[in-house]
């Protein structure tokens, strides 16, 4: 069979996530000639991806919506029936979460494989004919070789003899809060693969709206391995800037002008050069653990312990942040109020996964301060389930904070969160607080204020000039 002549009609993706959902969206908007089938065992998952109400989706994405009004019900479907989905489909994307083990052998570094095998073994029972399976998850290197085996197992194949596989690597690179313009208009496109047929019938997919010289073809490890690099680079070059951001504060320089001067290099460029509280979401930090495993199993501990200091830095950068806050606090914060501006993990996103501002909370609160959390996107309820152990107050106006040390409360508006606080940190870089009436809010705090700009996005010069005390992460002239 030349697979390069067959037209592929039906495709599904098996896990409804941040990836799947959008990903999949994005593929029935430029193949309308294709039936795009996800799939998830999450029923409440699902039943957010049909919901009327598109305001109710799992995920928030820009322009996410615009496409699923076009697609849903069209050619794009979202259902349980996983079973169903795999035995239809001709190519079959493996989208699910891959998070770090928990417990066993290379606990907190080494990726869990448990749902990728599960939905393996669900492929290999239930395909018909040939099938193409695409790792769209993120996977240590050489998992291609585990999803082989397990699909040729004779276990599977003895029932029925025509069924055959293929598997390929296509990882996806897109950001959050980004993901849909990343998806349609992607720097590259990473197919690796043995077998040539399957691999020409997945770019001939993507050669719907992405341009041929954007598609890269690899070996099945060049593929895996691309992935956990490229995002250990970016997370990298974040640590690097971070830890210069640090050196500025104590020399008279200025991490803007510092990132702004490098970048201007074109061998380094100018993205992901930001000095920020350190990198959150959901991949970063797991892509580096799998990373340092992946090295110390292949016995390169220099290599592993080299991608470990990425996000050692990453800790420091957070905790120094929150010592930094206590020391201008007069060294105490037990009973004081806070208020923390931003709680997901970057703008444009309700994702709080890894947030720097959950583990910034969690000192804080531990110093028995009481926090007034704002965000623009963040529910309460995910706030509730990051800070599980630390007390959430629904009413905090007759709440009286000295008897309730390391609480919490959210504010919906960043006037009543700064109500009576002593301190504003500013976490995620939400363009709100970027336009900041700073005359308005500085009559809120309690005297002496502070502020706390981590992202480096606020009107210096407001803050100052309405008679607040301003710590900005990376600026140097406030030695002066
Ligand atoms: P997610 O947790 O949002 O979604 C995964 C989904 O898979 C869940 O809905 C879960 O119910 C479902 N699932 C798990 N096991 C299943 C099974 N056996 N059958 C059916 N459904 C099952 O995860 P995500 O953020 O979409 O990430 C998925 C993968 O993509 C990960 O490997 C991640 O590293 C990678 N990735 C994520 C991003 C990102 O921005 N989130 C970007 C690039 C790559
Ligand atoms: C990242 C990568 O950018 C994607 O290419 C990749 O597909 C994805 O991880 C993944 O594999 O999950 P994402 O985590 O969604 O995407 O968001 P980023 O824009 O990369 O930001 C990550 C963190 O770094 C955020 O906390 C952000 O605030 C921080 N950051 C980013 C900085 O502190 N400085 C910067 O200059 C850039």
């Amino acid at each position: 069979m030349n697979l390069k002549q067959e037209k592929i009609k039906k495709i599904c993706c098996i896990g409804a996530g941040f990836v799947g959902g959008p990903t999949m969206a994005v593929i029935a908007s430029n193949c309308p000639d294709i039936e795009v089938h996800v799939v998830d065992i999450s029923k409440e998952r699902i039943e957010k991806w049909n919901s009327k109400d598109l305001s109710k989706l799992p995920v928030y994405e820009k322009g996410l919506d615009e496409i699923l009004r076009k697609t849903r019900g069209i050619n794009l479907f979202f259902s349980t029936d996983i079973d169903l989905a795999i035995e239809q489909s001709q190519m079959i994307f493996i989208s699910v979460n891959t998070p770090v083990k928990k417990t066993g052998i290379g606990a907190g570094q080494m990726s869990d494989l448990r749902y990728v095998e599960a939905c393996t073994r669900r492929i290999s029972e239930k395909a018909k004919g040939h099938t193409i399976v695409v790792e769209k998850s993120t996977l240590p290197v050489r998992t291609a070789h585990t999803i082989k085996s397990i699909l040729s197992s004779k276990n599977s194949l003895n029932n029925k003899k025509d069924k055959t596989f293929s598997v390929l690597s296509n990882p996806e690179f897109l950001a959050e809060g980004t993901a849909i313009n990343d998806l349609q208009n992607p720097d590259r496109v990473l197919i690796g693969g043995e077998d040539i047929n399957s691999m020409m019938v997945l770019e001939n997919l993507y050669l719907n709206w992405v341009p041929a010289n954007k598609i890269i073809r690899t070996n099945l490890w060049s593929s895996e391995l691309s992935k956990l690099a490229s995002n250990a680079f970016l997370a990298q070059r974040i640590s690097s800037i971070n830890s210069i951001s640090a050196f500025c504060e104590v020399t008279g320089a200025d991490v803007g002008e510092v990132s702004k001067a490098i970048g201007k290099d074109h061998r380094i460029g100018s993205r992901f050069l930001k000095s920020g509280p350190g990198f959150g979401g959901s991949c970063f930090k797991k892509d580096i653990l799998n990373l340092v495993y992946l090295c110390n199993y292949f016995g390169l501990k220099e290599v592993g312990d080299y991608w470990q200091e990425v996000i050692n830095i990453n800790d420091w950068q957070q905790d120094r942040i929150y010592k930094i806050i206590v020391d201008k606090l007069f060294g105490n914060i037990s009973c004081k109020q806070i208020a923390i501006f931003g709680f997901s993990f970057k703008s444009g996103t309700n994702d709080t996964r890894e947030s720097p501002s959950i583990s910034i909370s969690k000192k804080l609160l531990s110093e028995g301060a009481f926090l007034k959390i704002h965000d623009p996107k963040v529910k309460t309820s995910q706030i509730v389930n990051d800070l599980a152990g630390y007390n959430f107050v629904e009413n905090y106006i007759n709440h009286d904070q000295s008897k309730n040390q390391g609480s919490w409360t959210f504010s919906s508006d960043i006037f009543t969160a700064s109500k009576d606080v002593d301190a504003i940190v500013v976490l995620t870089e939400w363009d709100e607080y970027k336009n900041i009436n700073w005359e308005k809010i500085s009559i809120n705090l309690r005297k002496p204020s502070w502020v706390f700009d981590t992202r480096g996005i606020l009107d210096s010069s407001s803050v100052k000039k309405n008679g607040l005390n301003l710590w900005k992460l990376g600026d140097g002239n406030l030695i002066k």
